[in-house]
């Protein structure tokens, strides 16, 4: 069975909401692909989708300039859910009328259901209170006026009399609010009447299924060569190489770079999960002294990262040389990394900034593999739990590549490095043993760059300062300070006063983002 056989296209509209409609498709086991409103019918018809879900978007279809799409879209026989400004669009295209609503909504809004045959098919439940509505997530300016021919209203709120309509004859259908979004009640079976009912997919996108075509698909692709693959001790490296292994086998070499900027154990975890685990072809390199001597008196943090990018890519190139008849390289590109390049928005700042690993394929002559292109994150740990690999590897928090080397404000030094792992492997002890590892998005220790006075027994001392940061986010672009408990804050402060040489003093990060970042560097 083809997993590409039955996908959804989405087409985007700039919504801060759009991945998340895909993962909302990617749950109910089918596969989709956003791509720019503009791609052109042509491109659509070779994807042929067995729907189309247009996003919203921050425009107003009056504004000069805004996104538009060709009319004859509507007359493929493709059945289409047009969210929020996917409406707007869809009305104005097709001749109804679109006003500026006398309220705006944002925020949560009441939904009156007035037809539920088909896209509301069960959102309204017996037990529910049809009189008090459905909570949904509303976040428009504009609203309906005059619905275009052919269409009917299937639902209302207490500002727009068409907060969602149809063209049943047409399979079109389109909602006012956010189906995608959690604040949205019973949002998935929205999505779920319209990708099953409306348009007939079928489940068929499945992490099992995905891994062997994933399989067949290297297999085919890299034949007897050799590819080598580097392993951060991240979930998305680690995850790309034991599903290179499992389609070419001993072809796959995984080098994993020791920067000397790593966690307690680190290192140690990473090589027997995989030479151990999975007797993956496993290179480890020392490189610890090559990074402090490179790192040696640099205070600024864009230099450092540079730095530790550079020499990564510099001992990876050379470990990766001394190995015959490689032809690729494995990477751990995610699907929100491509669609950030590809976005109508235009392509967006990125954090893998130390991954840029161009001038390596130009040099080797090397062809990425990048077999979780199509992934998004949650789908990755779906993908690591299937091939079997520990929990412990899948459900780790986000590590930054240049590692402690940013967490050590200022210079880096072989001491300093010591300091904070002991710090920072007692911070994550307390946190698991408090059952709150999985829980939050980040916690950690960073050294700071000032002594302060303290006393132990009858002496005057004059050590570090140790500050412990443990956040919550969804996608480390906000953040907030996790509300630790004071007895797991006071355990931690004492174990690393008096466990930790060097240190007389620990405080906790109170600080949001933005206006302040996670890392403190
Ligand atoms: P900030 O500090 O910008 O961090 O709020 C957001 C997320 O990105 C991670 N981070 C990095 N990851 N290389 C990485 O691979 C980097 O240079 C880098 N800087 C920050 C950070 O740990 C957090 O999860």
């Amino acid at each position: 069975m083809d997993i590409h056989g039955e996908k959804i296209l989405i087409l985007d509209f700039g919504s801060q909401y759009t991945q998340l409609i895909a993962r909302r498709v990617r749950e109910q086991k089918v596969y989709c692909e956003i791509h720019p409103y503009n791609i052109g019918l042509d491109e659509i018809g070779d994807f042929n989708p067995k729907g189309i879900i247009l996003s919203g978007g921050p425009s107003s279809v009056y504004d000069t300039g805004a996104p538009i799409l060709p009319r004859e879209l509507f007359g493929m026989g493709i059945p289409i859910l047009a969210v929020c400004y996917g409406m707007q669009l869809l009305s104005y295209l097709l001749g109804g009328k679109v006003e500026e609503s006398s309220r705006r909504e944002y925020g949560s809004a009441a939904l009156f259901i007035d037809d539920d045959s088909d896209l509301f098919r069960g959102v309204r439940s017996a037990r529910s209170r049809p009189e008090r509505g459905l909570v949904v997530w509303m976040s428009h300016g504009d609203r309906i006026r005059k619905m275009p021919r052919g269409f009917v209203s299937i639902a209302h709120s207490d500002n727009s009399p068409v907060a969602a309509m149809k063209n049943e004859k047409r399979k079109i259908f389109a909602v006012q609010f956010h189906p995608e979004v959690a604040h949205t009640a019973k949002g998935a079976v929205v999505i779920r009447n319209f990708l099953f009912k409306i348009c007939g997919c079928r489940p068929l996108w499945t992490m099992r299924s995905f891994i062997r075509s994933s399989v067949e698909e290297m297999r085919a692709r890299i034949g007897r060569r050799g590819v080598v693959c580097g392993i951060s001790g991240g979930v998305d490296s680690a995850v790309t190489a034991v599903l290179i292994h499992e389609a070419v086998g001993d072809q796959l070499t995984c080098i994993f770079v020791d920067n000397g900027l790593l966690r307690t154990g680190e290192a140690a975890e990473v090589e027997e999960v995989f030479r151990n685990h999975y007797h993956i072809r496993f290179k480890k390199v020392d490189a610890g002294e090559r990074f402090l001597r490179r790192l040696k008196g640099v205070v600024d943090p864009e230099r450092k990262r540079k730095l530790i990018g550079n020499e990564f890519i510099r001992v990876f190139e050379e470990e990766a040389g001394k190995l015959k008849d490689v032809a690729f390289l494995g990477q751990g590109t995610l699907y929100p990394d491509v669609i950030e390049s590809v976005s109508f928005k235009g392509p967006s700042a990125t954090i893998k900034s130390h991954h840029n690993v161009g001038g390596l394929l130009k040099r080797m002559k090397l062809k990425l593999v990048e077999p979780l292109r199509e992934l998004f994150k949650d789908e990755v740990r779906l993908l690591g739990r299937e091939l079997g690999m520990p929990e412990e590897m899948i459900s780790r928090q986000p590590f930054p590549g240049p590692g402690l080397g940013i967490r050590i404000i200022n210079a880096v030094t072989a001491e300093r490095c010591e300091i904070l792992r002991a710090a920072d492997a007692i911070v994550l002890e307390e946190i698991k043993d408090a059952g709150l590892y999985a829980k939050m998005w980040q916690s950690f220790a960073v050294l700071l760059p000032v002594k302060t006075v303290g006393v132990m027994g009858d002496e005057r001392t004059y050590e570090n300062v140790i500050a412990v940061r443990a956040v919550s986010s969804v996608d480390g672009m906000t953040a907030d300070w996790v509300r630790l408990p004071y007895d797991l804050l006071g355990r931690m402060s004492s174990r690393i006063i008096n466990e930790v040489r060097g240190v007389n003093r620990v405080v906790y990060d109170i600080s949001t983002k933005p206006p302040s970042t996670i890392e403190w560097e």
